[in-house]
């Protein structure tokens, strides 16, 4: 049955790869991978794949290749940086192929926002801070639905996590502060994580921009605010909590 695969190659590092998608990408036939996204040494993974850079094509073209393909029972993976799922354009293309017949299945990647919270050493999710994460994007040519506006999902103040944005870096911090963050909000903007040219550069919704500007980051970057990049006070966890018992431990001491 013909079939093409959805494959996350995770943020940059190759040691990220699943094993799923190494596997894959070693035995395909034809790999239509995101260009400058996608490190050499992972492309270098694909051993007799034709291939082919979606940078360079429409999406019309990509479809053809991934169709064409998979109705010669070659195995075809479309191979995509961090996860699919995550401003990957996929459903174009998975929904276009159901209708002439073609299976596909999506293989997870480590996406761009965890690998900078690893580069980060911070956990997103901090008891006492915040249990919510915002993953978003500023609008640019792409619109984003207005009820999805900046100022507004900042009024939760909750971690928020900015792709395909970091040009728009200034923006976000007015609607940010608009939204209710305090100029002294803790940010981080990670250039390239788990790449061998990361930069990490940290600051407040007050002094970011020119910090971001003076490294002169422009693109591929992962944008996070909140009081997690920098926390001044959290709470312990209840789950490790010795008061705290759950279905695989009792509590050692009752509160
Ligand atoms: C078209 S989106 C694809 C996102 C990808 N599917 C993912 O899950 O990470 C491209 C954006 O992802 C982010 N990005 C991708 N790789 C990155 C990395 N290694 N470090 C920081 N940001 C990255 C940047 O915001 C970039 O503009």
């Amino acid at each position: 049955m013909a079939k093409v695969y959805f494959v996350g190659c995770g943020p940059g590092d190759p040691e990220l790869l699943t094993v799923k998608a190494k596997k894959l990408i070693q035995k395909a036939d034809v790999v239509v991978y995101s260009g400058s996204l996608i490190p050499k040494e992972i492309i270098k993974l694909c051993k007799k794949a034709e291939l082919y850079d979606a940078a360079k094509l429409v999406r019309e073209e990509i479809f053809e290749i991934l169709k064409n393909s998979a109705q010669k029972e070659k195995l075809v993976v479309r191979l995509h940086d961090g996860d699919p799922s995550i401003y990957g354009a996929i459903r174009e293309q998975t929904d276009n192929l159901k209708k002439v017949g073609i299976e596909y299945e999506i293989i997870p990647g480590i996406t761009s926002f965890l690998a900078s919270a690893a580069s980060l050493g911070s956990e997103l999710t901090l008891p006492g801070v915040t249990q919510t994460i915002i993953v978003t994007r500023a609008e640019s040519r792409t619109k984003v639905p207005k009820r999805e506006k900046i100022s507004e999902l900042a009024k939760h103040k909750a971690t928020m996590i900015f792709y395909l944005s970091v040009h728009l870096i200034s923006n976000i911090v007015k609607e940010a502060i608009k939204g209710g963050y305090p100029k002294s909000t803790p940010v981080a903007a990670v250039y390239r994580a788990s790449w061998k040219d990361e930069k990490i550069i940290t600051g407040t919704l007050g002094d970011i921009v020119k910090k971001v500007r003076d490294e002169k980051i422009t693109r591929t970057a992962i944008i996070i605010i909140g009081d997690i990049v920098n926390p001044k006070s959290y709470e312990y966890s209840r789950l490790y909590d010795k008061t705290f018992s759950h279905g695989f431990r009792k509590a050692q001491v009752i509160s």
